[in-house]
């Protein structure tokens, strides 16, 4: 049974999505914490709902980076987590902290990487005029938005569409390939060979 530690920073969605499927699915893996780097983190009081231990480092308790890096891997360590979900944690982690979970690091981004690496990706990808946006969930590695990529999911930008109704559009399939990628790495179906992600399987890795 793998332990599967969540951090957010808000709302939680796809933590939820992530709990409910590994309920649901009964997959070989069970939620044991969801950390957050703020108190007021609407994703806390839905963990906590459902029984899920949580915590909170505060990042602006911590006089440096690298403090909030040590705290927070001493809340994470007292879990003993085989896989760590990043899942809209919006703080930069040190290589240190990075290099320690290498392997066994999760994180969603809201674009098709290595586009719109960052923050503000839906505006930005407006902007440029693409005409497909989607999501990528990846590996971490001590590049922000970086790492071999697991899975990724493509939505059409459709005419009149603004930053809301893409980031929709899109959050939709991040709570379908989220759970999926999970699945995988817990039931031990991910591959990396020569720096790129295959499923043991060759399930299709990615949604259309
Ligand atoms: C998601 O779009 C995720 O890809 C990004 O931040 C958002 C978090 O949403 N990193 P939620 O907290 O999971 O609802």
């Amino acid at each position: 049974m793998k332990r599967i530690v969540i951090l957010i920073s808000g709302r939680g969605s796809n933590m939820q999505a992530l709990v409910e499927r590994c309920a649901e699915q009964g997959w070989p893996a069970r939620v044991v914490a969801v950390i957050a780097n703020r108190s007021d983190a609407a994703g806390l009081r839905w963990a906590e709902a459902r029984g899920i231990a949580t915590a909170v480092v505060e990042h602006k308790a911590q006089p440096s980076r690298e403090a909030f890096d040590f705290e927070l891997a001493r809340a994470i360590d007292a879990f003993e987590p085989d896989l760590l979900v990043l899942a809209g944690f919006m703080r930069i982690l040190g290589p240190d902290f990075v290099r320690r979970h290498e392997g066994r690091m999760l994180n969603i981004h809201p674009s098709l990487l290595p586009a719109f690496p960052g923050l503000h990706t839906h505006r930005r990808a407006l902007a440029a005029g693409c005409k497909a946006a989607g999501a990528t969930v990846h590996f971490v590695t001590a590049e922000l938005d970086h790492g071999p990529i697991v899975m990724q999911s493509v939505v059409p930008v459709r005419p009149g569409d603004d930053e809301a109704a893409l980031a929709a559009r899109v959050l939709a399939t991040e709570h379908q390939i989220y759970p999926l990628a999970v699945r995988w790495f817990v039931e031990d179906k991910l591959r990396i060979e020569g720096g790129l992600v295959v499923h043991a399987d060759g399930a299709s890795q990615v949604l259309i």
